[in-house]
């Protein structure tokens, strides 16, 4: 592993270095600010990873903070939250049928808005002036991108009026209009730089940028479309923002109030037309319950608001010729067939690959080798294809004959009954669902097993040493370091890794076993209802049933997962090494007290427990825990090995740093 990443490192620096030469002595860029910042912040990252790989002449430190100044991590007040998607008028009458039940009203009013494509900021605002500005991060805390926001012209910088709150957030996106879009391209083509592919790629990049002075020449414009806090003008979403745009921002005048699905519906068609004579991209259209007082009620799921849904316009599409079909083999056995496609430009995008989903799809539109193709790209990253054009199918074409035999290990595939796609039923035998098992559970969403990364899995298995995942605990440091580019430290390290996964708490150990559609929610969810494994195994389809989250496929899936013999096996195994097989703290959903209220604590280091139950015992107690230290950050917890960094700019921002022990007090008291 760190042998990938010195290599890794030395590429970026290579290439960073490069890009610099040509980007300020030759005057000629060849890669566009965005990949020149993502190369920039993967250095970055994997330096402050692997400090022991750091080097002076790295380019992160000659370009220091003038070009690559590092954004300033801030938490948001309240989460910033994304919208699940519908994509078609069932799913609304859906979406209005939950609503209406939930808020036991017998109509409900809604109010239908525009999608806009681009990048979501949440500005803060305090007696009139804009102070912060951030942008989405991980939901929980993100990138201080004020001083750019600021070059925005349609940002109010000062309200207008007097009747607005003290202190407010209000949310909007942030998008690059066709306009300054073409534009921008015509002038990055004229000097040779690679165009952005689209208006969103654009926007999202030119915030990110250092020089805000280049920012305010790129046109961006940003319109609202959520306004929150604790002293709103009114208890609905519409009028209040209506008001806010009487304080200057703008505020989309394609706002509509709708008292039904037909109106619902009714706006959904029209704009579906006419937003491709809108001077800006949109993607689909957001539909939110108007009263407030229903949407507290209604309230949140972990990612999104219950109480609003984006809609997606239908996808953009392009015809091609399919060349040829792979069939690529998952870690769970499914079989997926990927197309080949004669390349096409596709909403901005060259397409080479697309997803066919499964041989009932390709059944379903007879789709054959040589035939021209509709391949589509909506909000998934994967075009797909959807459909064929018969008019220009070659004479002489045959059906498709979907494989039979696994295409890794020969075993004749199966297909369930009820179910869509073929499996290779070989767990045990077939390379591709081994290792895919070993780095699902090694992942850091798993185990987090620092160390064993895919390179690492590969070669464990080339050599016979892992077959299972069990097989790692029995891992000796001579096997692991006798491995090719592998030291004594680089053993000792995924052995130390190996060791600390046997406190990674239980509902972890459960989505590492990697059972069949149980997800990390999921597995979070039944691992706080059942509190122990043999809870779990001895769990009744009817009772798994009874969990949030849980349908009939996942609790079929648990139950067929514990009735085979050699999962029971492995699962005794894994027991045996000692990971955690039993629910505690950090399974608890409970809230045990608020004494941690409104606190924000940074967790870093090593501590008596793993740092995820430091970090689960804080959210007990009411606290918040972020990733890193800002103006926000109340407490650092310093355990054994935290982070210089970390420390360092705890210390310059008079952030208080504590020990496991003093937490403790704390939540003694
Ligand atoms: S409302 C809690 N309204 O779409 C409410 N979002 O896919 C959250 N977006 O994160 C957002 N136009 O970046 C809302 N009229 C609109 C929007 C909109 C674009 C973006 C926003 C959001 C994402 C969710």
């Amino acid at each position: 592993m760190s042998g990938e990443t010195a290599k890794r490192l030395e590429f970026l620096r290579g290439e960073l270095n490069r890009l610099n030469h040509e980007y300020y002595v030759l005057n000629s860029p060849s890669a566009d600010d965005f990949s020149y910042d993502r190369l920039m912040e993967e250095l970055v990252t994997l330096e402050s990873l692997h400090p022991e790989l750091r080097s002076a002449d790295s380019p992160s430190l000659r370009v220091g903070s003038d070009i690559v100044k590092e954004f300033v991590q801030v938490r948001h007040k309240y989460p910033m939250l994304s919208l699940g998607n519908t994509y078609s008028m069932e799913e609304i009458e859906e979406f209005d049928a939950r609503m209406r039940k939930e808020s036991g009203a017998e109509r409900l009013e809604y109010v239908c808005e525009l999608k806009f494509d681009g990048t979501a900021v949440g500005l803060t605002y305090e007696k009139g002036r804009l102070v912060r500005a951030l942008t989405r991060g991980d939901g929980e805390a993100g990138d201080d991108v004020t001083a750019n926001v600021r070059t925005v012209r349609s940002v109010p910088l000062a309200l207008t009026g007097d009747d607005y709150p003290q202190e407010f957030e209000i949310r909007g996106e942030i998008f690059m209009p066709f306009a300054s879009f073409d534009r921008m391209n015509r002038e990055r083509t004229a000097k040779g730089a690679a165009p952005f592919a689209n208006p969103r790629n654009a926007a999202a990049g030119t915030l990110k940028m250092q020089d805000s002075a280049e920012v305010a020449r790129r046109g961006l414009d940003c319109c609202m479309y959520f306004l929150l806090g604790g002293a709103l003008p009114f208890d609905n979403h519409y009028d209040n923002m209506r008001r806010a745009s009487e304080w200057g921002f703008k505020v989309s005048p394609h706002m509509q109030k709708c008292g039904s699905v037909g109106e619902i519906a009714a706006f959904l068609a029209r704009w579906d037309a006419e937003r491709k004579t809108l001077p800006y991209d949109t993607d689909g259209a957001v539909i939110k319950v108007n009263s407030l007082a229903i949407q507290r009620e209604t309230g949140l799921r972990s990612k999104s608001p219950r109480w609003a849904v984006a809609y997606k316009f239908k996808a953009e599409q392009a015809f091609t010729r399919l060349l040829s079909i792979d069939y690529q083999v998952g870690r769970t056995g499914a079989v997926t067939p990927v197309a080949n496609l004669a390349p096409v430009q596709l909403a901005g995008t060259t397409v080479k690959r697309a997803s066919l989903h499964n041989a009932e799809q390709i059944e379903l539109h007879d789709i054959r080798i040589g035939d021209t193709v509709i391949v589509e790209k909506g909000g998934e990253i994967i075009p797909k294809i959807v459909g064929v054009d018969r008019a220009r199918r070659a004479e002489g074409s045959v059906p498709l004959s979907y494989v039979e035999y696994c295409p890794v290990c020969g075993t004749r595939l199966v297909r369930p009954a009820g179910e869509a796609k073929h499996y290779c039923p070989n767990e045990s035998g077939c390379r591709p669902q081994i290792l895919g098992r070993i780095e699902h559970f090694v992942g850091r969403r798993a185990m987090n097993i620092e160390g064993i990364g895919e390179e690492t899995a590969v070669a464990l298995l080339e050599k016979g040493l892992v077959r299972d995942v069990a097989d790692l605990y029995d891992l000796k440091k001579e096997q692991i370091a006798g491995l090719e580019r592998m030291g004594e430290r680089s053993a000792e390290n995924i052995l130390a890794g190996l060791e600390k996964s046997k406190s990674a708490p239980f509902a972890r150990v459960l989505f590492a076993l990697g059972i069949r559609y149980a997800g990390e929610t999921t597995a979070k969810k039944i691992a706080s209802a059942f509190r122990s494994l043999d809870g779990v195994r001895n769990a009744t389809f009817d009772e798994l049933m009874q969990t949030d989250e849980v349908g009939e496929k996942i609790a079929r899936s648990v139950i067929d997962y514990f009735g085979d013999s050699r999962n029971a096996a492995l699962v005794d195994r894994l027991k045996a090494a000692g990971l955690r097989f039993e629910a505690d703290e950090a399974d608890a959903p409970v809230q045990v007290s608020q004494s941690l209220s409104g606190k924000s604590f940074v967790i870093s280091g090593n501590f008596s427990v793993a740092r995820d139950e430091v970090k689960a015992l804080v959210e007990r107690h009411g606290g918040k825990t972020a990733g890193s230290v800002s103006s926000n950050t109340d407490f650092l917890v310093a355990g054994d090995k935290s982070g210089p960094a970390k420390l360092q700019k705890a210390e310059k921002l008079g952030v208080k740093i504590i020990d496991e022990k003093a937490l403790r007090a704390m939540l003694e008291q």
